[in-house]
């Protein structure tokens, strides 16, 4: 529901210096929008619109003003602080929550990570030609699986969605015999359990206790050759062109696990 400006009344805890009461009320509506790049980058829960936050920097900080966030998560306080020119200090127990902000604002030399990626494609890419690979329905030639479906009670794969090389065919297959071959290893990964929290039930019921279970064995592999591949990558890329590339992938990995659904148009 809309509230006119002149309907607002902010909720303030009757505890509350007088000085903070009066800022607070004094603030009037807000209006929210979707988030921005910096935060789209990668996932953190919880994220406060970042207008307010602009707002409650600009209102009650000047720049070159330092700014203390020690519940930072997904770093608005400290991208909005920066912009508006302010000193933040970003504190967060949560290890992920650190790294992301660090790649919210850490300079990146961009030219080398377009050239890290065009290597780990080259490294990748036959790799992923063989363990996504499907026969075209067309040519018969190998072609490659863009996407899976799978049936979410048997856990089978019920439909692909593949792009032929060859004949340049694409479109929806039924899986058949040879498709999606089965890695024959597994590349080392500690294995870790999910901790129990609010949303832990439903996966409990789809048996799923440890984080690789969230992946299918395939999507395993991937992931962890994608991790491997960029530990390895040696000069002219340096630490932090490593570290952003290990973000990005953390942030693609919605779209590998189990959980990402999929919905007819
Ligand atoms: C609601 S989130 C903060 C969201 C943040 N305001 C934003 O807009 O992205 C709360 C954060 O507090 C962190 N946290 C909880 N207890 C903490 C503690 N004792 N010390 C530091 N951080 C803590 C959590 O890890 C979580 O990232
Ligand atoms: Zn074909």
């Amino acid at each position: 529901m809309l509230h006119e400006p002149q309907e607002y009344k902010p909720i303030i805890s009757a505890e509350a210096p007088e000085e903070l009461k009066e800022k607070i009320g004094k603030l009037g509506v807000i209006e929210t929008s979707v988030h921005t790049p910096p935060y789209t980058m990668h996932k953190f829960w919880a994220r406060r619109p970042w207008r307010v936050f602009r707002e409650l920097i600009t209102r009650f900080t000047k720049p070159g003003d330092i700014i203390l966030d020690p519940f930072a998560g997904g770093g608005v306080t400290l991208v909005e602080g920066l912009i508006a020119r302010r000193r933040v200090i970003a504190v967060d127990l949560n290890p992920l929550a650190v790294k992301i902000m660090k790649h919210e604002v850490k300079p990146l030399n961009m030219g080398l990570y377009k050239g890290a990626l065009k290597r780990l494609a080259e490294v990748i890419e036959p790799v992923a030609s063989e363990i996504y690979a499907v026969r075209c329905p067309h040519c018969g030639g190998k072609a490659m699986a863009i996407w899976t479906e799978y049936d979410s009670t048997s856990n089978k794969p019920i439909r692909i969605y593949y792009e032929c090389p060859i004949c340049g065919s694409k479109g929806i297959k039924k899986p058949e015999p040879g498709d999606l071959p089965e890695p024959q290893s597994m590349p080392q990964f500690r294995r870790v359990q999910i901790p129990i929290g609010d949303k832990t039930s439903d996966l409990l019921k789809r048996g799923i206790r440890f984080f690789d279970q969230l992946y299918t064995k395939r999507n395993l592999y991937m992931v962890l050759r994608l991790k491997e591949e960029i530990e390895r990558l040696g000069d002219p890329f340096d630490e932090d062109v490593k570290s952003f590339l290990l973000f990005t992938l953390s942030s693609t990995l919605k779209w590998a696990s189990k959980m990402s659904t999929y919905e007819d148009p």
